[in-house]
């Protein structure tokens, strides 16, 4: 496939590339409201910058890229904003179908499918089915905070603790990351988030644990090609240590 932003295939080459990003994607709703428009044009807006990312993620040569959606908090937001979203993603789905199977992007979905509408939750899992061999992944977080993520794997640990298959004296860090929702995927290295604010707003919090973070203040309808090269740029010059010296 043809390169669309060489200054980003150009990171790609040295090799020191972040494997795997993870986005707060934040101020769909400022953006919106700085030129009069519906906050729901902000997140139309928004989902146009995701379509984006993903050739910047391609071009870059990132092969885990996870996005912050839905939060199970956001269930409290006017109703007319909920509605407004989830028509938004099935919208992406729809919309980036080919698109996904073209670039060979395997589609995940992480958090409380339980709560999804049905129609939304069929047209991820068809597409989770049909992408399932492709080896580079977008995992999208739906009805998704970090806390019902733990909750999550500590009730699979407790059935498995129960039917007699896991002795509690085993439980380890290598069993909590077992029973997350995407246990596969190695953390991520870097976290961006958008608009400025400094909250990890329950996001990854158990794969977070030695991720860098990133903060622009650029909206994320706004976020374009230079603010992720700076992005990489600054993760590139940072010196991971992982609690050593
Ligand atoms: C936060 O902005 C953004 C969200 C709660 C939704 C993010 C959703 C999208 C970008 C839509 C499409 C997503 C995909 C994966 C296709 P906010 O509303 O909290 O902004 P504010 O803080 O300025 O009000």
């Amino acid at each position: 496939m043809a390169v669309e932003y060489p200054e980003l295939a150009e990171l790609a080459a040295t090799g020191r590339v972040p494997r795997h990003i993870a986005v707060i994607m934040d101020g769909n709703g400022r953006w919106a409201k700085m030129r009069g428009l519906p906050r729901l044009s902000g997140h139309k807006a928004g989902s146009e910058t995701v379509r984006r990312l993903l050739g910047y993620c391609r071009d870059a040569g990132v092969d885990y890229l996870t996005l912050y959606a839905f939060s199970t908090e956001n269930w409290g937001r006017p109703p007319e904003e909920v509605s407004g979203l989830m028509q938004l993603l099935g919208n992406f789905i729809a919309d980036n179908e080919k698109e996904l199977l073209a670039q060979q992007i395997r589609l995940r979905l992480i958090g409380r499918r339980e709560d999804l509408p049905a129609e939304l939750l069929g047209s991820i899992e068809r597409m989770e089915a049909a992408t399932a061999g492709f080896k580079r992944q977008l995992l999208v977080a739906l009805s998704y905070s970090g806390r019902s993520e733990l909750v999550h794997a500590a009730r699979q640990i407790a059935g498995q603790v129960k039917s007699g298959a896991l002795d509690p004296q085993e439980i380890g860090e290598s069993t909590i990351a077992a029973n997350l929702y995407a246990p596969d995927v190695p953390d991520p290295d870097l976290i961006i988030r958008t608009s400025g604010e400094l909250r990890v707003s329950n996001f990854l919090l158990w794969q977070c644990a030695y991720s860098e973070f990133y903060v622009t203040p650029v909206l994320w309808p706004d976020f374009d090609e230079a603010t992720f090269a700076d992005a990489i740029k600054a993760y590139m010059a940072r010196n991971r240590r992982y609690g050593k010296v």
